[in-house]
């Protein structure tokens, strides 16, 4: 059988404001991630997925498009991008980029006609607004000049488009083909669930992500990734997407994969939940009962870090805990979607100062909540001050980086095999070789309270969620630990990976 190359990919998100700078002026850019691809290549990924890039007024950090066919000066021009594909393959990493079809800038040249009345039917306009409330916070309308409102279910510069408008549907398939004819091995497709909304736009009581929801998950999305599978599969290369699909339930989640659909979903459930065994075992059974190629997410630059989220629930924890649960996502079966930093056991940084923080959340929350900053201060590369290799010379980042980055940094981590950068490249190594000697499946064998032990064939991933060390099951080789594992005890908030036997199960 021909298994896809992104079945059991390890993707590897780049921020791209944060990740590189190379021009110099504080904020990450493409050829910074050019200039690092072989770092990603040497930590052991697949692909990359790049955030968007696009000429946007950053009203929403780049998720506010308003060219889907071009490069913002701030991140630099076309042909870096084309160059950066090309140094990625060479080097064997494939690339995704972002798609957002929920919404545009109202800077995009659509919405700039229709303020001045013309092609309004490729937004949603209307007389009187509903009780939508924005996701970023305050309502979800604003009114225009001429006495009508728009829908933006995120920032007001996030105009929604309608897609009920063929026109619509029609310009993001031209827009999928200008990124394929450009090489790219597939799509991130931004809050994949919304695009729809309910005819009539009924009032609602609670805007969560439900299956129930008038303003997210409306059957008629799927029609539009039917249109975009068969546009993917015209392409030669195995080009593949994967929705950014918030919802409460994973049968939902699963109409999403259906085989004429996208390839993946985004599987939140694991960064949703506590750490706990049962919770754990929870989120395994369901994503693996129900979507045919499953996908694993800790952190991503919209959500508190794995590490502080931990850390937080039990203080002194967090670090061993993001190792332990590092491991035991990359053990099962399906692909693993990583996000910058996270190799260096990067925290959220939780006391940026309000008059750094640039997150709409931020501001549309007047300071309630903090926003997402945190998780999106720019990669410490090197202990120097004052970006920490960020940007060439003596320039400062966009977000401020706390001192504790030196002593995370890329160059204070490599070498040192106790670092979670060299441990994370030890993982993806073995990781590697064991997917051509494990089948897709997990066996779960019987363990102890507070811990979880399962089993792919020759490989063992056991993780202690509880409060004492406990024996480790039977193996004939430990292939790695994410932390100290002697005299043949697991300690508490740690993972292991054993071997027993040399043939495939
Ligand atoms: C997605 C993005 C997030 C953005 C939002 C609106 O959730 O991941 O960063 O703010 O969509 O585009």
């Amino acid at each position: 059988m021909n298994i896809p190359w992104w079945r059991d990919a390890v993707v590897y998100e780049i921020y791209v404001r944060s990740f590189a700078d190379a021009s110099g002026d504080g904020v990450g850019d493409l050829p910074g991630v050019r200039e690092r691809l072989p770092y990603l290549r040497d930590l052991g990924v697949d692909a990359i997925w790049l955030t968007p890039f696009y000429p946007s007024p950053m009203a929403d950090g780049g998720y506010d498009v308003a060219d889907y066919r071009g490069v913002d000066p701030l991140f630099g021009t076309l042909a870096d991008f084309e160059a950066l594909v090309t140094d990625a393959h060479e080097l064997g990493l494939r690339v995704l980029v972002d798609i957002v079809p929920n919404h545009s800038s109202s800077e995009h040249p659509w919405f700039q006609a229709a303020l001045r009345g013309e092609g309004r039917d490729r937004y949603v306009f209307r007389d009187r607004p509903n009780n939508w409330q924005s996701t970023f916070g305050g309502p979800a309308w604003t009114q225009v000049e001429d006495g009508q409102y728009y829908l933006h279910l995120f920032a007001p510069g996030q105009p929604d488009f309608n897609w009920r408008n063929p026109e619509v549907h029609a310009e993001f398939l031209d827009v999928l083909r200008f990124w394929l004819d450009r090489g790219v091995d597939g799509f991130r497709i931004d809050v994949a669930m919304g695009l729809y909304k309910a005819e009539g736009l009924p009032d609602v009581g609670d805007q969560s992500f439900t299956t129930s929801s008038p303003v997210w998950g409306q059957p008629e999305v799927h029609g539009v990734y039917r249109d975009w599978r068969r546009l993917l599969d015209a392409y030669p290369g195995e080009r593949m997407a994967v929705g950014e699909v918030w919802t409460d339930s994973p049968e939902d989640l699963a109409r999403y994969v259906r085989p004429d659909e996208l390839h993946q979903s985004f599987n939140f459930a694991w960064l949703e939940a506590p750490w706990s065994p049962t919770a754990f075992r929870k989120v395994i059974d369901d994503t693996l009962s129900t979507v045919p190629f499953a996908t694993w997410v800790l952190s991503n630059h919209d959500v508190v870090r794995h590490r502080t989220r931990y850390e937080t629930a039990d203080p002194g924890t967090g670090l061993a805990r993001a190792r332990a649960a590092l491991l035991t996502m990359l053990a099962l079966p399906g692909s693993a979607y990583l996000y910058q930093g996270e190799e260096l056991g990067l925290p959220e940084v939780t006391d940026l100062p309000a008059e750094a923080r640039q997150d709409p959340v931020f501001f549309q929350s007047e300071g309630k909540l903090p926003g997402r900053d945190g998780c999106r201060v720019p990669i410490p590369w090197t202990v120097d001050p004052p970006s920490h290799g960020f940007s060439p010379g003596g320039v400062e980042p966009w977000l401020p980086q706390p001192a504790t980055f030196a002593e995370l940094s890329v160059d204070k981590q490599e070498g040192d095999s106790d670092s979670t950068l060299e441990f994370y490249r030890r993982a993806l190594a073995i990781r590697r070789d064991l997917l051509r000697r494990i089948p897709y499946t997990v066996e779960w064998l019987d363990s102890p309270e507070g811990v979880l032990f399962f089993t792919r064939g020759p490989l063992i991933c056991a993780i202690n969620c509880g409060t004492h060390a406990v024996p480790l099951p039977g193996h004939d080789s430990v292939l790695l630990a994410s932390g100290p594992v002697r005299r043949g005890m697991l300690p508490p908030d740690t993972a292991v990976w054993l071997e027993r036997g040399s043939q495939p199960g």
